[in-house]
């Protein structure tokens, strides 16, 4: 096997934070105050992200996992009720599917965008399909014109998994506020980070409610308010909640990175069009253009291999990109071929050709706005020197 010697010094580690000073001083400050756990930084996250979305309402918790779990269970559907979500995405959107009871029904995607395929959804309705769960793949919104006409159609629900669209916007409108909840994840690798975190969208005052009691051990007064300087209050336990509130240390990471999201888009910007211009000779597929109604949320620069034109394969690209030091991502392999998805509900190779297609060919390369441009140019340089 070829291998080849690096010139980089450090290792380029995929998607590497871009933290500030800001985010610094507001830790220490969140510590100096001596309240750690959920309370005031989270409610102004809370609040920030409501209006940064354009959404009526919004819960912090702890993952986007989470988010999609306490949404999905807030559905209030029939054990195994189905829900058509797409297998390219991560394990996390179908888990939490299977977490709230529900059958994850599996629609291919479109092979140029990587999102969920309308026409797809349209064949795997069944008279027991209540739900759709869309992915907006690496932050290029979903075509949800056809997605929320099919929705009124049938009756079904929604809930976006936003996990990689933070910035995106469909007809001028976020991403998030078209379903019954939006689910957006704040983990390391995301536009904005609190290292572990997420936050729930949605438009219901008593659902939310219900959500925020949920991620909080289903208890009746959330803790903020039983510790806080207003005297020890009584809580019930309303129902078997879960422990998923997201801490004032976490926020305070937050509130920053989400007062810095508009500017760092640009630069992500700007590493966009670098990697189309310099790649653009590779025998490679690049991410397709983006129509004028959407906005991609820049999340993720994924390619291709094109084994028409290379003999190279993406688990070369992988190792050779790694013996140069610079570390790659894969979004994602086939997720119905996943033994769990293939054993429990009965999928085998050739069920989703594009997802298949994607799955084997795909590999994402550093693409964070802590990049700088001697860092963007190595990813382009071991690119050539890999595929060239
Ligand atoms: C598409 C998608 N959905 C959900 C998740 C889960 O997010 P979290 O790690 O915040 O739980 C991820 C995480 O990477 C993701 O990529």
């Amino acid at each position: 096997m070829k291998s080849y010697r690096p010139w980089r010094e450090n290792y380029l580690v995929f998607g590497s934070p871009y933290i500030g000073e800001e985010e610094k001083a507001e830790v220490l400050a969140c510590i100096d105050s001596h309240w750690l756990g959920s309370g005031p930084r989270v409610q102004r996250l809370e609040e920030e992200f409501r209006k940064y979305v354009g959404a009526p309402l919004a819960v912090a918790v702890n993952s986007c996992t989470a988010a999609l779990h306490l949404s999905l269970r807030e559905l209030h559907l029939e054990p195994a009720a189905e829900v058509i979500t797409t297998a390219m995405t991560f394990c996390a959107s179908a888990n939490a599917i299977v977490h709230a009871g529900l059958k994850p029904v599996f629609a291919d995607c479109d092979r140029r965008t990587m999102n969920i395929d309308p026409a797809e959804i349209a064949r795997k309705i069944t008279p027991r399909t209540r739900a759709l769960l869309p992915i907006h793949f690496a932050g290029r919104p979903c075509d949800m014109k056809p997605i929320l006409e099919m929705a009124e159609r049938y009756s079904l629900r929604i809930v976006e998994d936003c996990a990689h669209a933070i910035e995106s916007t469909y007809d001028g409108r976020h991403c998030g506020t078209f379903g019954d909840y939006g689910c957006f994840s704040f983990y390391v690798t995301k536009n904005m980070t609190t290292a572990e975190g997420g936050m729930v969208v949605s438009r219901d005052e008593r659902s939310s409610n219900r959500i925020k009691m949920m991620a909080l051990h289903g208890m009746s007064v959330d803790a903020w308010r039983r510790f806080s300087d207003q005297g020890y209050v009584h809580y019930q336990v309303l129902e078997p909640g879960f422990k998923y509130n997201l801490t004032d240390l976490a926020a305070s990471l937050g509130l920053h990175q989400l007062a810095r999201i508009e500017k760092l888009f640009p630069l992500r910007q700007r590493l966009w069009d670098f990697y189309h211009k310099e790649l653009a000779d590779l025998p490679l597929i690049l991410p397709a253009p983006v129509p004028e109604n959407m906005r991609h949320g820049l999340h993720l620069f994924t390619c291709l291999v094109d084994d028409r034109r290379t003999k190279v394969t993406r688990d070369e690209v992988l190792r050779g990109m790694h013996d140069l030091r610079i570390g790659c991502g894969v979004h994602y392999t086939a997720l119905h071929l996943q033994p769990y998805y293939r054993d429990t509900f009965g999928y085998q190779a050739g069920d989703l050709p594009n997802v298949e297609y994607i799955g084997a060919r795909t590999f994402s390369i550093p693409f964070s706005a802590a990049l700088s441009e001697e860092d963007a140019s190595d990813v382009v340089k071991g690119l050539k020197t890999i595929l060239g």
